[in-house]
């Protein structure tokens, strides 16, 4: 890659500040000399090796970074029908059908509705911060809008909310996370702008309830999965398969409802309740196949802004969709013949109104897909088509439970700094980074730990070295679950569930052990006998000895005994 290329790859993205730095502390000397270079030095992260990438930083995250724990309602929960709540379409689904292995469905889940004290002492034992979980819509409002609310369920959050509070433990609240009441999928779900309306009382009604304890409210959680498979795939509820319209008329009216639930809460409650809010959206990190061909770069920036600009650029930049969507959609609408763009356009007026709508950025991420550019077939038309580019999975990664999640750690430090770049440096939240593992897999899940200290320190490395604002970590998830289209074969659980107990026992993993230890450290500081090391002369096994230290040591591994004696000593 020349010179030139490289510049201008960096002015293309603005990655200045993207960097793999050797971040084996020798010194202080040593580091400091390394972040200044992080500063103006960026094509090291793209051309850095596979053995630079694995390099430990150590470091910890700023005082009162926000370590937290997720769930959501339909996984967990249980309790489909009790106490007045009405169906959502996840009940209906997983009722109805059988295309989840064993013909799985949430109507036990982790029972959580019934154990809400055992969730409690979980948290409480990690020591978390922060707990996410999202409220299940209709156990509220159980034909979805207020006239049929439901006081019971309404009672089982407050419970759990002032559960939180009485230990200290914020709680980070989810209003929609996929589980639409059954009754507004009659009147035609998200493809309605009815919806606009309907989600905004629901909101207004939670705000003016919760709200009093609930400082940080989340109000879609994902968009891009409820438009592209409830709407385009139709492989979740709604199941509607209707790939050329429906995601784009979908997202559209997510974007509005979004946009006015936070007017909402801008208006009648931000002042008396001080709290935030914003959307949590979904990002896999697109590595450009050959970032020496400009053509796979643009394919990858492209890819980039379908997944998560779509409307990431609209809330956070200027209140309309980015040029590379309106542009694709555009072109093939017009080469398909039609009158106008699949893509739907927003008025002035919206745009003012959606623009600037989210107080924080929240980032869901999971994996990394290396992207190469393709010309699509024009024929049917499909979001999938509009993309012009395909994703393959990164080789030199772990695999998972599940086939397209490998383990590439270092994508979530690009990803970090190019919500950064790209949307002048708002305040990042992690709202969502998990791993699968094997429903078998009961304490013994090294395979997740080694997950976490490899992506919590590609975080730690975009924050200290490259200066992203990154405020909040939240692990996914509190307990195995009910893993949606996965059903009960996986888990992402740092407690295991045993579903075929009615008790659904709850045990802490070798991960909850470890995350604790996170948590309580602030991140990864200097071990002490480290530090000794780095005060000798540094030897070649000093350097290997850091060098290896992403491996997990046995030593580290707890016995069984002590998980326990972890677990039963909550804070
Ligand atoms: C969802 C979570 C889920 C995770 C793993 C995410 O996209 O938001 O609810 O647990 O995927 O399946």
């Amino acid at each position: 890659m020349s010179n030139k290329e490289i510049l201008w790859y960096l002015l293309k993205k603005k990655h200045i500040n993207i960097t793999l730095v050797n971040t084996v502390k020798i010194d202080n000397t040593a580091l400091i000399k390394v972040e200044e270079l992080s500063k103006n030095v960026g094509p090291q992260s793209m051309l850095s090796s596979n053995f630079d990438r694995k390099m430990y930083h150590y470091g910890t995250f700023p005082e009162g970074f926000s370590w937290g724990i997720s769930s959501s309602a339909y996984q967990i929960e249980g309790g489909w029908n009790a106490d007045g709540k009405g169906p959502s379409i996840w009940d209906t689904f997983t009722q109805t059908t059988n295309t989840i292995p064993d013909n799985a469905n949430g109507n036990v889940a982790c029972d959580s509705y019934n154990r809400l004290n055992e969730d409690l002492y979980m948290l409480r034992a990690l020591r978390v911060k922060s707990y996410r979980f999202s409220l299940s819509w209709s156990r509220i409002f159980p034909d979805g809008t207020r006239k049929s609310l439901n006081q019971k369920g309404v009672d089982y959050y407050n419970r759990l909310i002032d559960g939180l509070i009485a230990h200290n433990i914020e709680p980070m609240v989810t209003l929609y996370h996929w589980d639409l009441p059954e009754a507004l999928q009659k009147v035609n779900g998200w493809e309605s702008a009815e919806m606009i309306d309907i989600f905004n009382d629901y909101c207004d009604f939670c705000f003016a309830t919760f709200g009093d304890r609930v400082k940080f409210w989340i109000t879609i959680n994902q968009p891009q999965t409820i438009a592209w498979s409830g709407y385009g795939l139709g492989n979740m509820p709604p199941n509607v398969k209707d790939p050329g319209y429906g995601p784009y008329i979908v997202a559209h009216n997510l974007i509005k409802a979004h946009a006015k639930a936070y007017h909402t809460y801008d208006d009648k409650y931000r002042q008396s309740q001080g709290g935030l809010i914003s959307i949590a959206l979904n990002a896999d990190w697109a590595e450009p196949k050959d970032v020496s061909v400009r053509r796979e770069v643009v394919a990858a920036d492209r890819a980039m802004q379908f997944q998560l600009g779509w409307f990431a650029h609209p809330i956070f930049k200027n209140g309309d969709y980015p040029d590379a969507l309106k542009w694709q959609v555009g072109n093939k609408s017009e080469i398909q013949g039609l009158p106008q763009s699949r893509l739907p356009s927003f008025t002035e007026e919206e745009k003012n109104f959606i623009k600037g709508t989210a107080d924080v950025f929240c980032v869901n991420h999971y994996t990394t897909k290396i992207v190469s550019h393709v010309t699509a077939r024009l024929s049917p038309a499909s979001y999938e088509y509009d993309w012009d580019f395909k994703e393959e999975e990164e080789n030199d990664s772990p695999t998972t439970a599940i086939p397209n999640q490998k383990v590439v750690a270092w994508g979530l430090r690009r990803l970090l700094n190019w919500i950064k770049e790209e949307y002048g440096d708002p305040e990042i939240y992690i709202t969502e980074n998990g791993v699968a593992t094997e429903a078998q897999t009961t304490w013994d899940d090294s395979a997740r730990v080694f997950f976490y200290k490899a992506y919590i320190d590609e975080a730690l490395k975009a924050y200290k070295v490259d200066g992203v604002t990154v405020k909040g970590y939240t692990a996914t998830s509190l307990m195995d679950s009910f893993e949606w289209l996965n059903g009960y074969n996986v888990g992402f659980g740092l407690h295991h569930v045993d579903f075929s107990n009615p008790n659904r026992s709850r045990t802490p993993k070798y991960s909850a052990h470890f995350y604790y230890n996170i948590i309580k450290d602030n991140g990864f500081p200097l071990p002490d006998d480290e530090k000794q090391s780095l005060t000798k002369p540094s030897t070649t096994k000093n350097i290997k000895r850091l060098q290896m230290c992403l491996f997990v040591s046995r030593d580290q591994f707890p016995t069984r005994y002590s998980a326990l004696r972890y677990w039963s000593q909550p804070a």
